[in-house]
């Protein structure tokens, strides 16, 4: 095709934008949106691949400022970054800025669940949510984490002379989810689960071309019969609450159990489902990359992995042998939270996300048109220098004072009213793990080439192998 007509044909929705209404309006930013559909998905998918993706943001930055014009996966965006653009992102409320899900997302997950919801409905449920993964319910359930964490290192890491982190640490927080929320005890019910639900996974980062044999029927059928086990799991919670189970033991429990002021199930059904797999995607793949990460870290890095040690080996010896870990002991790990903060600094496991325009908004000067993506991304902030001084340096000491960092700059688990509800679940997940592990084993990379990719989460070489050494029996 004639090189003027193409630019044309891209250049007159500019022009009709700009010209609408009769009145000049401000400019879109500045950058170009690239070949039609495909955009520059290719070029940054490359740069996840290869771990140079902070690299790439960091070059566009360069070549077009704090703002700039892209398109990614099928639709024109504009990339923001710094610490006024997190806040803007995280703080506009749904008239201004919605959640922006791909349709496999929706179609997978649902349409009830947070990331589709919005106003008054994202209230409810998120605070129905809430109530169970606040600190004061969680700390109850320290005792059943490390339960499973114990046997998952009884099964899969005592007298082992090599193991691979990743796919392990995956299937430890998924069988804690299990458990914890719900209330899906080890045994073939959960096995048949598990099989489903990786399926249904599979499907979540694809094409949505729903035929026969494609992924994204696969995972939609999957999806289907994960929905249907939820169905029948919430049957028999709600028949034995009727007959005087305890509310809190599960998170499925605990959402039944919320009534509102006709007494009647504050949250439905299907939002109990839709939320429930959410959760299970969210929950397991962000923490099983950060205790990976941190796993990574303590086999490079002799100081920290002696200080992580004194801490811990402290409250193991202020405790009785096989004595379980208590919330007080939790909330004496200082430094080895420490060390996971700048973990998430340093190899944040969400790289960024996406928001769309309600309507056209003006942003520094220029025009966002309704409709577009706004893409914030976790490095430009975690990697500048004027908010962490030698940004590139492993320190957990930043984090000495967190009232030192300032807001939306630290931002591994999102901003404002959609930041993570999963924060402290994670928090007691992976201070839970780290303690029996260092306190029982040493480790060693065996991997020669120790770096990392991204697919869209951070996936050490060969999902980290390492050498094991028993310490003590556990
Ligand atoms: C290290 C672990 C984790 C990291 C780094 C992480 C990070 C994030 C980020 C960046 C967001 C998006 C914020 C936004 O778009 O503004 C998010 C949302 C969410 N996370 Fe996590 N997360 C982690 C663990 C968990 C866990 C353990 C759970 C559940 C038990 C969980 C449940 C959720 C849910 C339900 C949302 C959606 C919230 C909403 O839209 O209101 N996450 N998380
Ligand atoms: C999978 O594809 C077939 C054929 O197009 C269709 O009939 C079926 O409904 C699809 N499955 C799901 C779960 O959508």
């Amino acid at each position: 095709m004639n090189i003027f007509l193409l630019l044309s044909l891209l250049l007159l929705p500019i022009f009709f934008l700009l010209t609408r209404r009769g009145k000049p309006l401000k400019r879109v930013p500045p950058g170009s949106l690239g070949i039609p559909i495909l955009g520059q998905s290719l070029g940054l998918l490359r740069a996840m691949r290869t771990n140079t993706a902070e690299k790439w943001m960091a070059e566009r930055a360069k070549r077009y400022g704090p703002i700039s014009k892209m398109s990614l996966f099928g639709k024109p965006t504009v990339f923001i970054y710094g610490q006024a653009a997190n806040k803007f992102v995280f703080t506009s409320d749904g008239s201004k800025l919605s959640n922006q899900q791909t349709d496999s997302v929706r179609m997978i997950l649902g349409d009830r669940c947070l990331l589709e919801l919005s106003g008054e409905d994202h209230k409810r449920v998120r605070n129905a949510l809430s109530s169970f993964l606040k600190p004061d319910s969680l700390k109850n359930y320290v005792g059943k984490i490390e339960d499973e964490v114990m046997r998952h290192l009884e099964m899969h890491w005592q007298g082992k002379q090599k193991v691979t982190v990743l796919p392990l640490m995956k299937t430890l927080t998924f069988n804690i989810i299990c458990s914890l929320l719900f209330g899906l005890e080890r045994g073939a019910r959960r096995d048949a689960f598990v099989e489903y639900f990786q399926q249904m996974i599979e499907g979540m980062w694809s094409i949505p071309i729903n035929m026969p044999f494609t992924r994204f029927n696969r995972s939609l059928k999957a999806s289907a019969k994960v929905q249907k086990m939820l169905r029948d799991l919430i049957c028999e919670k709600r028949s034995e609450l009727e007959k005087g189970a305890p509310p809190h033991q599960d998170l499925i429990t605990c959402l039944l159990s919320i009534r509102g002021n006709d007494n009647n199930e504050l949250v439905s059904e299907d939002e109990i489902i839709h939320n429930v797999m959410l959760i299970m995607v969210a929950g397991h793949d962000t923490s099983s990359v950060l205790i990976t990460f941190i796993i990574r870290l303590l086999a490079n890095d002799k100081t920290i992995l002696e200080a992580v040690l004194k801490e811990q080996e402290e409250i193991r010896n202020s405790k009785l042998s096989r004595e379980l870990l208590t919330w007080e002991d939790l909330g004496k790990m200082k430094y080895t939270w420490r060390v996971a903060m700048e973990t998430l600094r340093t190899t944040p496991p969400i790289f960024g996300g996406f928001r769309k325009t309600v309507e056209d908004i003006e942003y520094e000067g220029y025009l966002i048109p309704k409709g577009w993506q706004i893409f914030w991304v976790t490095s430009m902030t975690h990697m500048d220098g004027d908010i962490f001084p030698e940004p590139s340096k492993f320190d957990p000491d930043r984090f000495g004072n967190a009232a030192a960092i300032p807001p939306y700059c630290f931002v591994p688990f999102g901003g404002g009213p959609r930041i993570c509800p999963g924060y402290e679940f994670a928090k007691i997940e992976t201070l839970v793990t780290i303690h029996p592990l260092i306190t029982h084993f040493t480790w060693k990379l065996c991997c020669k080439d120790d770096s990392f990719r991204r697919d869209p989460m951070p996936v050490p070489t060969q999902g980290l192998p390492v050498q094991l050494v028993s310490k003590k029996l556990l």
